[in-house]
């Protein structure tokens, strides 16, 4: 009899976030470069009388406990296409910042939904899987798969890609998160305001870059930071410029690391995190110390990519009653 499952699950940043024009239903078609990092959190599941959250983690308070939270949604959309009511507790380990552009949220969802799989042991496969997960939201297929990958479509339709080495990051933590959404609809705004358009007819189609696919293939820093830096705003992230009007504060962020030396600097999805690329370890170390001093941030943290996706990490079996 199994006790409880733990699952690990990594958070994400986009190496290129290429967003093409508003679609009729309200998404936005993406050419999305995923690299999966090495900032966790860990979903542990245990049978209960009833579907129950909790959280623990310095951000925790900020964390739903109601069905709102992908996890439990997970939980819910698992159990009912296997016929099984959602009787568990899903404890969430929260190390990834909430709100914060790196999927933690995603993570969350795609970690508790593998959790449950095991825990019922339903036999799904992994397109089923996958399929629960892109119903739940366009980051949560990559929060299950991990490694590097381009997303199509909403960011759900996912192509593995080759990483020919380690590259070193540092991110960078706000106060406070940014809403998903709200940075979608500045990116609008900003696109009408320019009079360019702002929907699918209006904007080009979004392409991955072949030299930063190139760059990641190569595992070449200096080649991936150039890449980083040479999208139509001087980022690869077209929601850069969004997030930096809704929090112009992320400007500092951004120079503070450019200044403490690494090799390229940007928001990571919707932010409000920043990822700075440094050129090995120990220079992700120095400009973590900088940003760390510089008071532009909350905290700065050191991770690798890619990162394996999500990973049952125990299995907790009762004893056997005599
Ligand atoms: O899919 P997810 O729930 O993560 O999306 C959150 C919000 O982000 C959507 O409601 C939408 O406003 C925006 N979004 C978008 N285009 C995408 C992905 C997300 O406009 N491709």
């Amino acid at each position: 009899m199994i006790d409880s499952i733990a699952v690990r699950v990594p958070a994400k940043v986009n190496a290129q976030l290429a967003v093409g024009g508003r679609r009729p239903h309200g998404f936005h078609d993406l050419a999305n470069v995923f690299l999966a990092v090495g900032l966790y959190d860990e979903i542990t599941v245990t049978p209960a009388d009833e579907l129950r959250i909790t959280v623990e983690g310095p951000d925790a308070d900020q964390v739903p406990r109601d069905r709102t939270n992908l996890a439990a949604r997970a939980a819910e959309l698992l159990a009912a296409c296997h016929g099984i009511e959602p009787k568990v507790r899903i404890h969430i380990a929260k190390d990834i910042p909430v709100a914060g552009g790196m999927a933690g949220g995603s993570a969350d969802g795609a970690g508790a939904l593998l959790a449950c799989d095991a825990l019922w042991n339903t036999g799904a496969s992994r397109e089923e899987l996958l399929d629960i997960c892109a119903e739940l939201g366009s980051d949560v297929p990559f929060s299950l798969v991990g490694g590097v990958a381009l997303g199509r479509g909403r960011g759900e339709l996912l192509t593995p890609l080759a990483v020919g080495g380690t590259f070193h990051w540092v991110f960078a933590a706000a106060d406070g998160g940014l809403s998903t959404p709200a940075v979608y609809g500045e990116c609008d705004r900003l696109r009408a305001e320019r009079g360019a358009g702002d929907t699918i007819d209006d904007v080009p189609a979004p392409e991955p870059s072949a030299a930063l696919l190139d760059a990641l293939r190569a595992g070449d820093a200096t080649a991936l930071a150039a890449a980083l830096a040479a999208g139509p705003d001087g980022s690869s992230n077209d929601l850069q410029a969004a997030a930096v009007s809704l929090r112009p504060s992320l400007a500092d962020t951004l120079r503070a690391g450019t200044e403490a030396g690494a090799l390229a600097s940007l928001v990571s999805g919707s932010g409000p995190t920043c990822a700075f690329l440094a050129k090995d370890a120990a220079g992700a170390q120095q400009v973590a110390t900088a940003l760390a001093a510089s008071g532009t941030c909350r905290t700065a943290r050191v991770a690798t990519s890619p990162a394996d996706g999500a990973t049952v990490v125990r299995e907790d079996r009762r004893a056997p009653s005599a």
